[in-house]
């Protein structure tokens, strides 16, 4: 990884990542789709481990949507089965790196009770660590998220005139995490897909025609030396 033109001071401080393209690279080279999401899942710990090489504290990933559960079930329950099965693989490496595991997204009945408690052990695990935070965003939609935290500040109790942008970030599904610096996109799709729809306000967006699985550090450098060319207005001039 060629760290040269990186300036260590303006790293983004968090990094999200819509990983699309698994099925395409599958497709590409006569493979099953699943295929695309094992290779998309070796890409991913890369990128994981760049990303603390290159100073970033918080990288978010979408691993499944709400709209997810509309693919074959086969696919949904392979998913399901290896997201399960890549936890349990990989916590302890991440642990030792000082990877926080945690999770956002929807906890209702599609999602089996053995992964919720896999989630839970790998998020208590690695409670403590501070190297990088690492969310997996899973059965996980932009909008459902407003949705749940407008009904927790209902639920609460909270008058209408005392809802405001800080009270709806204060009931997002984690409210430590700070808004993303960067979005990334790859596969060549120029999309939001209902991914941190509220987080995303000011983030720059990157896109790259690399699909997921052949992601690499080199390309998240990439990303980031783009990022450190733009000028973050945040609505001033
Ligand atoms: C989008 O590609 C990718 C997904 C729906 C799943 C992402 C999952 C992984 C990278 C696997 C590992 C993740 C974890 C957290 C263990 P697509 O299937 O939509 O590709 P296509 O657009 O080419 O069909």
């Amino acid at each position: 990884m060629d760290l040269e033109a990186i300036d260590p001071r303006r790293v983004p401080a968090h990094i999200a990542c819509v990983m699309d393209g698994n099925g395409r690279w599958a497709e590409k080279r006569g493979l099953p789709r699943t295929a695309g999401h094992a290779a998309g899942e070796e890409a991913l710990y890369e990128v994981v481990n760049a990303a603390i090489d290159l100073g970033i504290k918080w990288l978010t990933v979408y691993a499944f949507s709400t709209e997810n559960w509309k693919r074959p079930p086969d696919e949904v329950r392979w998913l399901l089965n290896f997201n399960e099965q890549s936890l349990l693989r990989r916590q302890a490496e991440l642990h030792e790196r000082g990877v926080r595991i945690r999770f956002a997204g929807r906890r209702d009945r599609k999602v089996p009770r053995r992964l919720v408690r896999r989630m839970d052990d790998a998020s208590a695990l690695t409670a403590d660590n501070r190297t990088l935070t690492f969310t997996i965003a899973f059965n996980y939609g932009g909008r459902a998220e407003i949705v749940d935290a407008v009904r927790k500040l209902v639920a609460d109790g909270v008058p209408a005139n005392r809802i405001d942008e800080r009270a709806i970030a204060r009931h997002l599904y984690d409210p430590d995490m700070p808004d993303p610096d960067l979005v990334i996109r790859t596969s060549g799709e120029h999309r939001i897909s209902n991914f941190l729809l509220w987080e995303l306000a000011y983030s720059e967006l990157f896109f790259t025609e690399v699909l997921w699985p052949d992601f690499r550090g080199e390309h998240l450098v990439e990303a980031v030396r783009e990022y450190q060319q733009r000028e973050r207005r945040f609505g001033a001039i």
